[in-house]
């Protein structure tokens, strides 16, 4: 299974912020932004990443996060000329997935929630083994501005509107999906949409149509965070620090998600957190190094 992190685009909407840095490396609370979905490919075991931004902002996503091995992945790098829609990271990719599957993620989309390494893991193999894509689906009131499933009777999708004036339901498509390895010939079927772009609704509905697509609902117990507003970023913000603070964990730290699944070992770790000059951050890996924090995963079930 290879990842794609799209992290292009102007970020006009969050202007003067963006004018001369990338929207995906502002800092959510206490990290850089794009950590937040680079965590969520490396819990869905995803070791081969590619980040496809614009050519003013490339080097500094290079910059900062390198070839990937500080965080035991392989991080490669593409440059998207024009932003014309998300489904041309299947375009720009293609080379990069290869004989793969592949997951993309939007590189300003933050998920949290306790249950959604099984709902990642499940979403990998289902394209991997069984050809089938993977959406996420979360209510939002104000549907007008997503992608909107719409549900038959039994909740399953069987359609998605971009944006629709008149929308069906009140779920919309998150910025995290799944495909087997076909997409890159799918993504060839994809016309531009009016607004001149490869739309990625226009790619999910080629599977929904095929019915090789699974909709994940991510319901109570998960947050699907937007950052596209000053507000929204900010709100984001205060999130991760109250749920850091509240639990004393951090959210999306790839060098604890590296040295859970043992991509790291302990020296590593603890040779990072010391490079990180003694601040909250490093603490947290130290923590983790010395075993100070217990995985859910680890603990066993009672009868
Ligand atoms: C894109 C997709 C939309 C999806 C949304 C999620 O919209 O086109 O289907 O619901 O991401 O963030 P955009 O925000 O790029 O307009």
């Amino acid at each position: 299974m290879k990842g794609i992190i799209l992290a292009g685009g102007s970020g006009s909407r969050l202007y003067p912020l963006t004018l001369v840095t990338s929207k995906q490396l502002l800092p959510i609370y206490d990290k850089p932004m794009i950590y937040y979905p680079l965590s969520v490919l490396m819990m869905a075991k995803i070791r081969d990443i590619l980040i496809i931004s614009t050519p003013t902002d490339l080097p500094r996503f290079k910059a900062l996060l390198g070839d990937g091995s500080k965080f035991g992945i392989r991080l490669s790098y593409a440059k998207q000329d024009k932003p014309e829609g998300l489904a041309q990271a299947f375009i720009i990719g293609k080379k990069f997935i290869g004989k793969d599957a592949c997951a993309l993620i939007l590189g300003d989309n933050i998920f949290y929630g306790a249950g959604l390494i099984n709902h990642l893991e499940n979403s990998v193999r289902r394209a991997e083994r069984y050809n089938r894509s993977t959406i996420y689906g979360y209510y939002v009131d104000n549907p007008t501005r997503y992608g909107v499933i719409e549900l038959d009777k039994d909740n399953n999708p069987v359609h998605i509107e971009e944006k629709p004036k008149h929308p069906k339901s009140n779920y919309c498509v998150t910025g995290i999906y799944f495909y087997p390895n076909d997409v890159v010939k799918m993504v060839n079927k994809v016309k531009k949409s009016a607004r001149g772009e490869y739309e990625i609704t226009t790619l999910n509905n080629l599977y929904l149509d095929q019915k090789r697509t699974h909709m994940t609902l991510l319901g109570r117990g998960y947050s699907w965070l937007d950052t596209g507003t000053h507000d929204a970023l900010n709100d984001a913000s205060n999130y991760v620090q109250m749920i850091e603070q509240h639990q004393g964990i951090k959210m999306a730290c790839p060098e604890e998600i590296a040295y859970v699944n043992k991509w790291i070992n302990k020296s590593t770790l603890i040779k990072i957190a010391k490079s990180m000059s003694k601040n909250d951050y490093g603490d947290h890996l130290l923590k983790v190094a010395n075993g100070k924090i217990i995985y859910a995963s680890s603990v066993r079930d009672e009868r």
